[in-house]
C-alpha cells in the first residue's frame, strides 16, 4: 500500500431543500467526522471538506410549490443545515455551497475541458415537456396509471405499489405532477458522457484493485458494472444550475450529479491555496463518506469524470452507510417521519454527544438499522451514564475522599494481577481501536472504548478502595492499596478522554477540564500511556458528564414524531395514542395540551364504526379521595367509588383542580382501560373531562344523580 502523505476527506453535499435529519448524520457526517478527528489526533495532514448541494430539480420544484425563488430556498436551508452540522460538532475545515462563484467557475471549466478533449457525445432526443409549466419533466414528475397493477399514482420511473420499473411511455393517462398537464414529447439536445468507455478500466480499478471496500459498496459497483454502463446525459434543460459553458446552449445547465461532486474540489480551492496538493498528488488519500444511495455517483460516475479529466487523484475508499429507519419505518420527509437535527438540538441542549453516541453505536454500517427513542434513552442511561460517566465520576469522587484530591502515587512493589490486567487492558485498547477506525468500523471501535470503561468499573468493584479505607486506622499501610487503585483509575480516565475524543469531543473536553490537563494530552500518541497525570497533581471537584434521560422526555419525542405536538408524558400513554380514534376527545388523556396551546376546540377525530365504540365501558363514579402525586405537578391520584368496587385512577388534572375541591364529585369513568403505571402508581381507568376553548376542564357528570357503577352509553 502507498504511504499517504496527506488526507482529503469529503462528506456528501446535502441537498439544500430541507433541514438535516439524524439519518443524514448517521449516514455520512458523523462517521466522516470521527475519522477526521482521529486522523487529526494522529497529526496527519488532513482536510475535511463539504458544503450544500444547491442545484437539481427537487430544489426548483420546491421553490415553485412554495412560490419563492430557488435562491430563497437554498439560502434558507443552507443556513439551517450548516448550523445543525456545526452544532453537532461536525468539524469541517470548510462548509461551502455549490452556488458559490468559485464552484460555478470550477464546474464550468471541468465541463469545458472534457468538451474540448472531445469526450462528450452530442445527442438530440425526445423528452417529455410540460407546456403549462414550461419545462421538461424528469421521469419522477410524471404520474399515471401503472400498466402492471393498475395503481393510479405510479411514477414515470417506477410504480411504488407493485415495484415495477417503468418509463413514462408505459403510463396510462400520463400527467405532469407540476401542473396536471398532459406531457408532450419535445426534441432537445444534450451532452452525454460515454460511461461505457470506462467500464473496463473501472472493473480493474474497483473489482480487482479495491476488494477492501465495504461489501455493500463493492457489491453495488459490481452489479452496475455487470449490467453494463450506458452513456449518461451530463446536461439538463433548466434555468437553475450552472450554465453549460458553450455558445449554443441556451437554457441548458450542468446535470446536478455532474456539478455537485466537483463541489468537493471547489470547496478545497476556497479553503486553501495548496488545494492542488490534495487533489493532484498521488500520495493523497481521498476518502468519500456517503449514504448508500450515492454509491454509483461516487464510485462510478465521478471517478470516470476524474479519470477523463486526467489531473486528479481517485478515491482510495468510499465508505457508504446504509439507511437509518426511525421507529421501524423509513424516513419520510413528506410524512414528517424524521428526527430533525435542529429540533433535537433545541429539545436536548448540550446533549450533542448523546446523539453522536447513539448514532454511532447503532450506525447502519452493514445493513439498514432502526433508531428508536427507547433505545436512545437506554443507551444514554445504561451506557453513557451508568458505565462511562459512572467510571469517571467514581474515580474522581474516591480520589477526593481517599487521596486528598490529588493523584496518588503508584507503589509498583505491591502491584497484583488485577492491577496488571488493567494496565494491559489500557495498553491494548489503542491498537485495537486504531485498526477498527482505519477500517471504518466505527461502531466496533466505540464499543471498545465503552468496554474499557466497563473494565475500569469492574476493577474498582474488585478493589473496593472504600472498604479498604475502613482498615486504615488499624493498618495505615493499606493506603498504598488505595493509592494504586485510584492512580490506575485516573490514568485510565485520561486514556478514556483520548479514546473517546473522536466520537464524543465535548465529553473528552469535559474530562480534560476535570483532570486539569491541556488539549495536547488528547494527541493519539498518548493513548495507552500510563503516566498521563503526574503524581501529586490536584484535580477538580467532580461534575457529571452525562445526565439521565427521563421517560417523559422520550414519550414527548414519540408523541411529536407520531404527529401530535409534544405532549407532557406523564399524562399520555403512548400505548393509548395509537388508539386515539377510540378515545373520547374530552378525556383527560386527550387533553394533554391544555396549557399553553392556543384557544381552540380540538377537531373531530376520524370516523369509527359502532363496534369500536361498543368496546368502551363507561361507568359512573364518585371521587372519594384525591391527593397530589409526588414529583409530578400535573397528576392527582384519585380514589373512585364505582359502586361494585373502589378504584385508583391517576389523572392529569392537578393544574386545574385542588384535591379538596373535587372530593365528592360525580364522574364518568372508562372502566375497562388496561391498567397503566404512572410515577409508580397503577392507574385503573380514566375519568372523562370536557375541555373548553380556553383549555379549562370540566367534569363530565350525569345530571340525574344516578348511583355509582351505572353504565353509560
Ligand atoms: N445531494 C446529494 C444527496 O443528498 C449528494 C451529493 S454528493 C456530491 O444525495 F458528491 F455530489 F456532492
Ligand atoms: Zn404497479
Amino acid at each position: 500500500m502507498t504511504d499517504f502523505k496527506r488526507y482529503l476527506v469529503t462528506a456528501a453535499l446535502p441537498y439544500a431543500n430541507g433541514p438535516l435529519h439524524i439519518g443524514h448524520l448517521a449516514g455520512c457526517y458523523l462517521p466522516a467526522d470521527i475519522y477526521v478527528r482521529y486522523q487529526r489526533a494522529r497529526k496527519r495532514d488532513i482536510k475535511f471538506v463539504g458544503g450544500s448541494d444547491e442545484h437539481g430539480v427537487p430544489i426548483t420544484i420546491r421553490a415553485m410549490k412554495e412560490g419563492v425563488s430557488p435562491q430563497q430556498i437554498v439560502d434558507k436551508y443552507h443556513a439551517i443545515i450548516r448550523d445543525s452540522l456545526a452544532e453537532m460538532g461536525v468539524s469541517f475545515d470548510i462548509y461551502s455551497r455549490t452556488s458559490s462563484p468559485v464552484h460555478h467557475q470550477t464546474a464550468a471549466d471541468f465541463f469545458k475541458k472534457l468538451y474540448d478533449d472531445g469526450l462528450f457525445e452530442e445527442k438530440e432526443t425526445e423528452q417529455y415537456y410540460d407546456e403549462k409549466a414550461g419545462l421538461f419533466l424528469a421521469d419522477r414528475y410524471i404520474t399515471g396509471t401503472c400498466p402492471v397493477c393498475g395503481n393510479a399514482n405510479a411514477y414515470g420511473d417506477q410504480c411504488e405499489s407493485c415495484g415495477s420499473t417503468l418509463s413514462p411511455e408505459q403510463l396510462i393517462n400520463p400527467r405532469s405532477t407540476l401542473s396536471d398537464a398532459i406531457p408532450v414529447k419535445r426534441k432537445t439536445k444534450h451532452w452525454y458522457f460515454p460511461l461505457q468507455n470506462y467500464e473496463e478500466w473501472l472493473r480493474t480499478w474497483i473489482l480487482e484493485g479495491h476488494k477492501e471496500w465495504k461489501n455493500n459498496v463493492y457489491g453495488q459497483c459490481k452489479s452496475w458494472l455487470d449490467s453494463g454502463l450506458q452513456p449518461r446525459a451530463m446536461t439538463r434543460d433548466s434555468s437553475w444550475g450552472i450554465k453549460v459553458p458553450l455558445p449554443d446552449a441556451e437554457g441548458k445547465v450542468l446535470y446536478v450529479w455532474f456539478d455537485a461532486p466537483i463541489g468537493y474540489i471547489s470547496a478545497t480551492k476556497e479553503l486553501t491555496p495548496d488545494w492542488q496538493d490534495y487533489w493532484c498528488k498521488e500520495d493523497t488519500k481521498l476518502v468519500h463518506f456517503i449514504g448508500k444511495d450515492n454509491i454509483v455517483f461516487h464510485c462510478i460516475i465521478f471517478p470516470s469524470m476524474l479519470k477523463a479529466h486526467k489531473n486528479f487523484v481517485l478515491p482510495e475508499n468510499v465508505p457508504a452507510n446504509e439507511f437509518l429507519n426511525i421507529e421501524g419505518d423509513k424516513v419520510s420527509t413528506s410524512r414528517n417521519w424524521a428526527v430533525w437535527v435542529h429540533e433535537y438540538l433545541k429539545d436536548f441542549p448540550g446533549q450533542q454527544d448523546t446523539l453522536r453516541y447513539v448514532l454511532c453505536i447503532n450506525a447502519p454500517e452493514t445493513k439498514d438499522n432502526d433508531f428508536t427513542w427507547k433505545d436512545f434513552q437506554d443507551r444514554n442511561n445504561s451506557e453513557l451514564v451508568a458505565i462511562f460517566g459512572n467510571f469517571i465520576n467514581r474515580a474522581m469522587v474516591l480520589m477526593h475522599k481517599l487521596c486528598k484530591g490529588k493523584v496518588p502515587p503508584l507503589h509498583t512493589d505491591i502491584l497484583d494481577d488485577t492491577d496488571r490486567a488493567l494496565i494491559a487492558d489500557i495498553e491494548n485498547a489503542k491498537p485495537v481501536i486504531e485498526t477498527l477506525l482505519e477500517q471504518f468500523r466505527f461502531r466496533d471501535a466505540l464499543y471498545e472504548v465503552i468496554d474499557l470503561a466497563r473494565k475500569g468499573n469492574k476493577y474498582m468493584q474488585e478493589k473496593q478502595p472504600w472498604i479498604v479505607a475502613r482498615e486504615l486506622e488499624k493498618d495505615p499501610q493499606q493506603q498504598k492499596l488505595i493509592d494504586n487503585c485510584l492512580h490506575l483509575c485516573l490514568q485510565l480516565a485520561a486514556n478514556l478522554a483520548i479514546l473517546i475524543n473522536p466520537f464524543l469531543p465535548t465529553t473528552a473536553k469535559k474530562i480534560l477540564h476535570l483532570l486539569k490537563v491541556v488539549d495536547k494530552m488528547l494527541d493519539w500518541e498518548n493513548a495507552g500511556k500510563l503516566k498521563l497525570l503526574s503524581v501529586g497533581y490536584s484535580l477538580r471537584t467532580p461534575e457529571l458528564l452525562f445526565r439521565k434521560i427521563e421517560d417523559e422526555e422520550i414519550a414527548a419525542q414519540i408523541a411529536k414524531l407520531k404527529g401530535g405536538l409534544p405532549q407532557p408524558a406523564a399524562e399520555t400513554a403512548p400505548a393509548n395514542k395509537n388508539k386515539a380514534g377510540n378515545t373520547p376527545s374530552a378525556s383527560t388523556e386527550a387533553q394533554t395540551n391544555a396549557q399553553g396551546t392556543e384557544a381552540a376546540l380540538s377537531p373531530v377525530k376520524p370516523t369509527i364504526v359502532y363496534d369500536d365504540f361498543a368496546k368502551l365501558d363507561f361507568k359512573t363514579g364518585v371521587i372519594l379521595a384525591a391527593e397530589k402525586v409526588e414529583k409530578a405537578d400535573k397528576l392527582l391520584k384519585l380514589e373512585i367509588d364505582l359502586g361494585f368496587e373502589k378504584r385508583t385512577i391517576v389523572s392529569g388534572i392537578a393544574l386545574h383542580f385542588t384535591p379538596e375541591e373535587i372530593i365528592g364529585k360525580q364522574v364518568v369513568v372508562v372502566a375497562n382501560l388496561a391498567p397503566r403505571k404512572m410515577k409508580g402508581i397503577t392507574s385503573n381507568g380514566m375519568i372523562l373531562m370536557a375541555e373548553d376553548k380556553e383549555g379549562k376542564l370540566h367534569f363530565v357528570n350525569s345530571p340525574d344523580n344516578v348511583p355509582p357503577g351505572s353504565g353509560v352509553s
